[in-house]
């Protein structure tokens, strides 16, 4: 190898710039969706507010639903613009890496599209922190193949992105957004755990 490991990424790095407000933004809004949606949770489950406020569990999570759907788009949006102003670096262009990007962002998108499609609205929205919870573990593609298709899926598909435009930026966000969600599933499975253990508990009594 011409390059060692260090020289690439040295490489990769000096082609991100760091001070573009847009990246800056970009970089904000990943870190921001994440802790949102789980403190907008936890408050609904300690304290009903958004049922209340939406006369309903389902219109509440649907409002909250629709809340974090479209700062997703927002987020994506900003990420794309912002990718747009960055420069490529030639150790990540070429037909290749263009096509290795297209590849991860379908796959990104089938495991986010198909696990929504399997779990409802509800259920991929926090459902069960209003109290709507899935009757059984759901199974099956795209669940035999991913933890955590909805997490996992969105990372793929921000690499994807980066890697088709060829724009170390696009990894730095990538890696961003893995780190954040292995940090919000550190949060969300035991709760998540903690609310079936309570209702499987709650069957028993009955
Ligand atoms: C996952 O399940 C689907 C059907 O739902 C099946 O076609 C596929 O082969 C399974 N994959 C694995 C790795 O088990």
């Amino acid at each position: 190898m011409k390059e060692s490991v260090q020289e690439i990424i040295q490489q990769l790095v000096h082609s991100v710039d760091f001070q573009s407000s847009k990246f800056q933004l970009a970089i904000i809004c990943t870190m921001f969706n994440p802790i949102f949606w789980n403190i907008v949770a936890r408050i609904e489950y300690h304290t009903h507010s958004l049922t209340k406020m939406c006369g309903g569990a389902k219109k509440g999570c649907y409002m909250l639903a629709a809340t974090i759907f479209s700062l997703g788009i927002i987020r994506d949006m900003i990420y794309e613009s912002a990718l747009r102003e960055q420069s490529t670096c030639s150790l990540i262009t070429g037909g290749n890496w263009t096509k290795l990007g297209v590849a991860l962002f379908v796959v990104g998108q089938v495991l986010v599209l198909s696990s929504m499609y399997k779990l409802g609205i509800t259920g991929t929205y926090l459902g069960d922190y209003f109290g709507i919870l899935m009757d059984e573990r759901v199974t099956g593609f795209p669940f035999n193949v991913s933890d955590n298709p909805m997490y996992q899926g969105s990372t793929l598909s921000f690499l994807g992105m980066a890697l088709y435009k060829g724009k170390p930026a696009g990894l730095v966000v990538s890696a961003l957004v893995y780190f954040m969600y292995k940090i919000a599933l550190r949060w969300e499975e035991p709760f998540t755990a903690m609310i079936y253990a309570n209702r499987d508990k709650a069957k028993k009594n009955v």
